[in-house]
This record gives structure tokens, C-alpha cells and sequence, in this order.
């Protein structure tokens, strides 16, 4: 976790004759210590492209900066956010990838402090550390090419990591040896959230809840807002709206629902009030530099203080505030610090913190430390659970203790569209669990454009529909027909693919690999850049539709692969742009020829009543070899055992030759006793005969498929499209539904 030397700030510097004071819209940045700033260039011989530094709202592949202004990191509560800007936004991660057909590189600029990031491509080759990155792709990037990067930070040191590998993963894991992955979630966390600001009381919570289950639509989590307070006095209810929240969250509970609250980091100035009295009398606030006193601003309550979560001993205090808290699982807003009255909305760059720091000094960073500090309490209050908390303020290392969502979006088309490169910047640098509020939080949103942003969020890492207060109401069952049956099977699929996403999120947890990338993580020989399109793990590719009216999308399909439609089965060789027709409720999603994708396929009103069900395996086969494999991973959902005991299963399935077969990687008694995964129903795509053999584990035993695999009377299957590959020339084989075939571990 971030800590900090115990150790004051060079102060050799002073600003004691105000030469340095700074004004800025009626602000004034007294600079104590003077003026500071560090600097350096990092060139990438041989990249044409560079990706990362989130967040901006931008293109994956980052522009050139040159004649304009440079990426900025500087974490700011931004009111309505401009697209294809490279202004800054609610978190930072000073980190860059530049990547070319044998090499990925990588520069982690280690500064909480502002941050500016100029990129320039250019023909010329540099010296310094450049040469130092020329050595190391000389001899695999004959081209030409040059991206240079020039970091400026306002103050602290130059700490800089520079990632060299041949892939993308290889540099994901190194990156991640510095600050860490995402733990393992749980599993409600990475099913369907339902959120706005705000459902009012516990009837509408109840009601809420009632209208899915009366439309059969799954969900996971009910989220509420800051109106959910006593006036906005964070850990309190108010008692009119919410006379019984036990009572409430254990109705939610019942059904195997979650429900997350906001707690923001700004406490109200309330002499009344025992946890501000806390904060004024235990000389644990953030100070103003004025006066050395309480560091005032305006938030939600009005007049508000914000506890110095830079000093570790606040952060305890704070995790102990949770312990008497009626809530379950929690949503930190606000982190950045956001200070409506401060200077560009956030906190005095002079104010003090702990042990002298200036909040110049770690201005990036106090969010995460927010969030940091939010997990440790859901720990405090629940020892045996896994934390779920959700920040919109973020730096480096925040996925450690948090997912992050892309803030305050807005219902319209570009939005919509930008938030597939602006997740996928995330999920590159180490922000595995992201995603952007589903239908846009400012303004209504048209039927079309919320089906569509439905389709989208379902397959991004975190899956929340969201709202703003003055937006008219937009749950599912309140649109027609037609509409609300499109999110509907939007958010089935979520649910029948959670154990594929669930065991991409455990591969993520070992070594840092993204759950949502960019085509060139696993294809890094396809020089194509798409940020409309990504793949989840490896073996499925998406494509969200985000024109409106549209009825047809081009889809490009990373070389060298062959990829079937989820809902045709029919298969397309890779290496082309295939155009498809699109119906409202089309959704372009392809499963990849050589992997065993485990879903679930029962629809049932939450990701916990999924729990014991039985799996569908799906074998994508093609190309010259016919092999695939897949991993499965499976334990309770939420708790911390797969950790302390290792209470898990992890199955890796591989065909080949004919055979399906089985090979446990890990399984406990402590898991598999209780919960046995049975394989219920084998989907085989792309094969021309039946399955010589289907071969899973039982207690050691051999357990045959009777009669599970295709008939030869089953229906011919639409042909294949595949270009100049070997493929199958029926392009599907489904056997029909089955009772429970095989048992794995
Ligand atoms: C700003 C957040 O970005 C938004 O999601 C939330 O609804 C409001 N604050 C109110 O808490």
C-alpha cells in the first residue's frame, strides 16, 4: 500500500518575500516552498503508438500534443467533460505503453503531483534514454518510427520504471510487480448494478427491486446515493426515508442481493455531530495553510472538512468508522478532492498535510487513499468478506482496493462511443475493473441509445446503469416493449457469461492481464489499432453498436484467428472487416476458435442464485490443428477463503485429437465438496464429425459422454464465411439440452 517517508519536504527553498505566490481566479497558491518542477523525456524508438496515461476522455492510441496543450493528470471533479480532450479527469495513472509488432514498452512516471504529458511521433532518433530503448528494439524494429514522450510533474522526484518485453503481457505483469493487481472481486460485483441519484426511500428500493424480479430481468445490486443521509452527514441514514435499513438490506440480502452506499470523503461541519466532532477534536482534517487551521471548503453538506487520509493512522481511524455503519458494500465519490468552492473545484494546492506534505505533493493521490482506506473498513466491519468499493478518484495502484468508473458522462451518442477507448485505457494500465455509467448521467436518454449503451456496458468489466437527480426514470421495464426485451437479453448475456468473466477477472488477479482489451494485447503482430471494438480475455471479441439507427457494423477481425458469431455460430476467417446487418437487438459478439468458454446458461434473478447451476461448455474449434482449451475458475463468490484456504476449483479443458478432456489445476476439498461444478450441456462449434470422446475427472474416474455430443441427424448449420483458412464447412454443431453429463473435479 502507499506510504510515505516519514520525512518533511525539502523546504530549503522558501517563499517567505510571496515572490512565487500565484493568483488564479481568486485562489491564491502561496507556495511556501517556492517554485518547483521535474522533467524528462522518454522517446520509444520504433513505435508509432502510444497508449495509457488515463484519464481522457480520448482515443486509445494518444494523440500528438504537439501545437496544443498535453495530457494532463491532474484529478478534478469536471462538469460535463469534453470529448477527444486532453484535459484532465478524475484520476491519474502516469503511466504509457508503446507497443509495435515484437516489443511493448512501457514509462511508469511515479509523481502524485500535477502532470502534463506531451506526445510527438517523428522520423528522427534521439539519445539519452532513447538510445537506451534503441538497444533494446534495435534489432526486432527496423522502422523508423519514434514516439517521444516529455513529463513534467510541479514537484516531488523523478521515479521512473521503464517496462521493457516482447508483449503486452509481459509488460502488464511487470508493471503490475510495482503497484499490484485487482483481487479477485466478488462475484455480485462483476454481474449487473442498478444505480441513480437516487432512489428516494425504502419503498422505491423495494419496489425497485420487486419490478425485476416481475420482469425477469437479473440484477445484483441496488446502489444509493448521497440522499440516502441524514443532509448529507456520510455513515447516517435518514431515519424519514430509510427507517429500517437493516431491515431493508436484509430483505436484499434474502433474495442474494448486494446493496452499496456513498460514502464521500467531505465531512460536514456539524458541532452536533459525533463523527465531525471526532475529526475537529482528534487533529486528524486536512489543515489550511492560511492559518494553520481546519482547511475549509464546500460540498454536498456545505462547510465541510476533509480528514487527512495522507497519515496512516486517519486511515485507521476512518476503516474503524465502518464498523457500526448499517450498509454493506461502498461507493467513494468525490475523492478528487472535489471542493465546489477551491480553485478549479478541488483542494488549495498550499493546504497541509500530515507531516508537513503540501498537498501540491500528493494532490493525485488522495483518492485512492480514500478508497484504500474504505476497503480496510469493509474488511474491519467483515472479516471473512471480500471488499467491494468503487472510486471515481484514482492514481496508480488504485485497483488494489477499488473498481473506478468513468464519472459523470452524458446520454448521447459520443459518449457512448468514447467510453470504450477511455475503459480500455484503463484497463491497460492496471484499472482492471472499470466501466462507464450505462445510459449516460446528464440528461434523458432516447430508447435506442439506452439499449445500446446497455449492449456495450454488458460486456465492460463493471456494469452499471446510472443516473443523474433531474433525469426522468429509465429502469428497463418502463420502456416499451421492444426496448426493454433488448436490455433484457443484454443483461442475460452478462449473466451466462459470468463464469468466463470471473475467471478472466482470477487470471487478472495473478498477473495483471486486462479483463477488457485492445485487439493488440493478444494479437500483438496486428498492426491494427481499433478502440471501437475489444476483446474480454481472449476468446470472445465485441463490437458495441454506437450510431444510432444503425443496421449494419463493421467488424475487424485481429489476423491469423477465426471467430463465430455468438448468435449464428456462423465463423469468419481473421484478418478482414466483416459487415454485419444489425437489429436492435443485435449484438456483435464473437467467440474465437480455440478457446472453451464455461458459461452459465439458466437465467435466474442474481449471479448468487446462479451459484450451484451447471455449466455449458462451448469448444470452438477451426483452423488446421482443431485444438482448443479454456480455463474455469470457481469458488464461494465472496468470500476471502480462496485466499486463506485456498478454497477454489480451477479447471483447464483441452480438445485435441478428437477428445475433450479435463485437467484439474487446483481443486480443495474445502470447495469442491460443497459446490461440484457439473458440465450440463457441450456446445461444439466448427467441428466436422463427432467428438471421438468427452473425458472429465470424477474422483479419478472416466466419465464418457452417452450420446451427448451431436447426432448425425442433427440440422445442417448455416456455411461458413471463413477466407483462405481451413474452416469448418458447416460452421456449427449443437447438441441439444441436456441433463447434467459429466462432473468436473
Ligand atoms: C457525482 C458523481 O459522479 C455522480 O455519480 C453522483 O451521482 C453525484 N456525484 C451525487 O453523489
Amino acid at each position: 500500500m502507499w506510504e510515505f517517508h516519514q520525512q518533511k519536504p525539502d523546504d530549503s527553498a522558501d517563499n517567505s518575500d510571496g515572490l512565487y505566490d500565484e493568483e488564479f481566479k481568486g485562489h491564491r497558491d502561496a507556495k511556501p516552498h517556492g517554485s518547483s518542477s521535474v522533467g524528462m523525456d522518454v522517446a520509444f524508438p520504433g513505435f508509432e503508438h502510444v497508449y495509457g496515461i488515463p484519464e481522457h476522455a480520448d482515443s486509445l492510441a494518444l494523440r500528438s500534443t504537439a501545437g496544443g496543450e498535453p495530457y494532463r493528470l491532474y484529478n478534478l471533479d469536471v462538469f460535463e467533460y469534453e470529448l477527444n480532450n486532453p484535459m484532465a479527469l478524475y484520476g491519474s495513472v502516469p503511466l504509457v505503453y508503446a507497443h509495435s509488432a515484437n516489443n511493448t514498452a512501457g514509462a511508469f512516471w511515479h509523481n502524485p503531483s500535477e502532470t502534463w504529458v506531451d506526445v510527438q511521433s517523428s522520423k528522427s532518433s534521439g539519445g539519452g534514454l532513447s538510445a537506451l530503448l534503441t538497444s533494446f528494439v534495435k534489432s526486432a524494429s527496423p522502422s523508423e518510427a519514434l514516439t517521444e514522450t516529455h513529463w513534467m510533474s510541479e514537484s516531488g522526484v523523478i521515479d521512473l520504471f521503464l517496462l521493457l518485453s516482447d508483449t503486452p503481457l509481459g509488460a502488464f505483469r511487470q508493471y503490475a510487480s510495482l503497484t499490484g493487481t485487482t483481487p479477485l472481486p466478488p462475484i455480485f460485483s462483476i454481474a449487473y448494478h442498478q444505480c441513480r441519484w437516487n432512489y428516494n426511500d425504502e419503498t422505491d428500493v423495494l419496489e425497485v427491486d420487486r419490478n425485476f424480479d416481475e420482469n425477469d430481468i437479473p440484477y445484483d445490486v441496488i446502489w444509493l446515493d448521497i440522499e440516502h443521509t441524514d443532509g448529507k452527514r456520510y455513515f447516517t441514514w435518514d431515519s424519514n426515508k430509510f427507517p429500517n435499513p437493516q431491515g431493508m438490506l436484509d430483505k436484499l440480502n434474502a433474495k442474494g442481493r448486494q446493496l452499496v452506499t456513498v460514502v464521500d470523503p467531505h465531512i460536514k461541519r456539524d458541532d452536533n455531530w459525533a463523527l465531525y466532532q471526532r475529526v475537529r477534536d482528534g487533529d486528524i482534517a486536512v489543515k489550511s495553510h492560511k492559518d494553520d487551521g481546519l482547511y475549509d471548503g464546500w460540498c454536498w453538506p456545505g462547510s465541510s472538512v476533509w480528514p487527512d487520509f495522507i497519515d496512516p493512522a486517519v486511515r485507521k481511524w476512518w476503516a474503524n468508522e465502518f464498523k457500526d455503519y448499517v450498509a454493506a458494500y461502498t461507493w467513494n465519490d468525490m475523492g478528487e478532492p472535489s471542493v465546489f468552492n477551491g480553485p478549479e473545484v478541488t483542494m488549495h494546492k498550499d493546504a497541509k498535510h500530515h507531516n508537513g506534505w503540501e498537498h501540491r505533493e500528493v494532490h493525485n493521490l488522495y483518492g485512492a487513499l480514500v478508497h484504500q482506506a474504505s476497503w480496510d473498513g469493509q474488511l474491519v466491519k467483515s472479516p471473512q468478506r471480500r471488499p467491494f468499493v468503487l472510486t471515481r478518484a484514482f492514481f496508480a495502484g488504485s485497483q488494489r482496493t477499488a473498481a473506478v468508473w468513468t464519472g459523470d458522462n452524458a446520454a448521447n451518442w459520443d459518449h457512448l462511443k468514447a467510453s470504450v477507448p477511455m475503459v480500455l485505457s484503463l484497463s491497460i494500465t492496471g484499472i482492471t475493473f472499470s466501466g462507464a455509467d450505462v445510459g449516460g448521467f446528464f440528461g434523458n436518454t432516447d430508447p435506442e441509445l439506452l439499449v445500446r449503451w446497455y449492449q456495450a456496458g454488458s460486456l465492460q468489466p463493471f456494469f452499471r446503469a446510472h443516473a443523474h437527480l433531474d433525469t426522468r426514470r429509465r429502469e428497463p421495464w418502463l420502456l416499451d416493449a421492444q426496448y426493454k426485451e433488448a436490455i433484457r437479453s443484454a443483461i442475460l448475456l452478462r449473466y451466462t457469461l459470468l463464469p468466463y468473466l470471473y475467471t478472466q477477472f482470477y487470471l487478472s488477479a495473478r498477473d495483471g492481464r486486462p479483463v477488457m482489451a485492445p485487439l493488440w494485447v493478444y494479437y500483438p503482430k496486428d498492426e491494427a489499432t481499433m478502440d471501437d471494438q475489444h476483446l474480454l480475455g481472449p476468446d470472445l471479441l465485441f463490437k458495441p453498436v454506437t450510431e444510432a439507427g444503425a443496421t449494419s457494423l463493421s467488424v475487424y477481425l485481429p489476423k491469423d484467428s477465426i471467430w463465430y458469431r455468438h448468435d449464428t455460430w456462423e465463423g469468419f476467417g481473421g484478418g478482414q472487416t466483416v459487415s454485419l446487418s444489425v437489429s436492435l437487438t443485435t449484438m456483435s459478439l464473437f467467440y474465437r476458435a480455440g478457446g472453451i468458454v464455461a458459461r452459465r446458461d439458466r437465467p435466474r434473478r442474481s449471479s448468487a442464485a446462479m451459484r450451484r447451476d451447471p455449466v455449458t461448455l462451448v469448444v470452438l474449434l477451426g483452423g488446421r490443428d482443431r485444438r482448443a482449451s479454456g480455463h474455469l475458475y470457481l469458488d464461494d463468490g465472496y468470500s476471502l477463503e480462496h485466499k486463506t484456504s485456498s478454497a477454489y476449483l480451477h479447471c483447464r479443458f483441452n480438445y485435441a485429437d478428437g477428445s475433450l478432456t479435463n485437467t484439474l489445476v487446483h481443486s480443495s476439498p474445502a470447495y469442491a465438496d460443497a459446490d461440484r461444478i457439473k458440465v450440463e450441456r457441450l456446445i461444439f462449434v466448427g467441428v466436422r464429425t463427432r467428438p471421438k470422446s468427452v473425458v472429465l475427472p470424477d474422483g479419478g474416474g472416466r466419465v464418457h459422454l452417452h450420446g451427448a455430443v451431436p447426432a448425425a441427424g442433427d440440422p445442417p448449420a448455416q456455411p461458413a464465411r471463413c477466407q483462405g483458412l481451413d474452416c469448418p464447412p458447416d460452421g456449427r454443431l449443437r447438441q441439444r439440452p441436456r441433463r447434467t453429463v459429466a462432473a468436473c473435479g
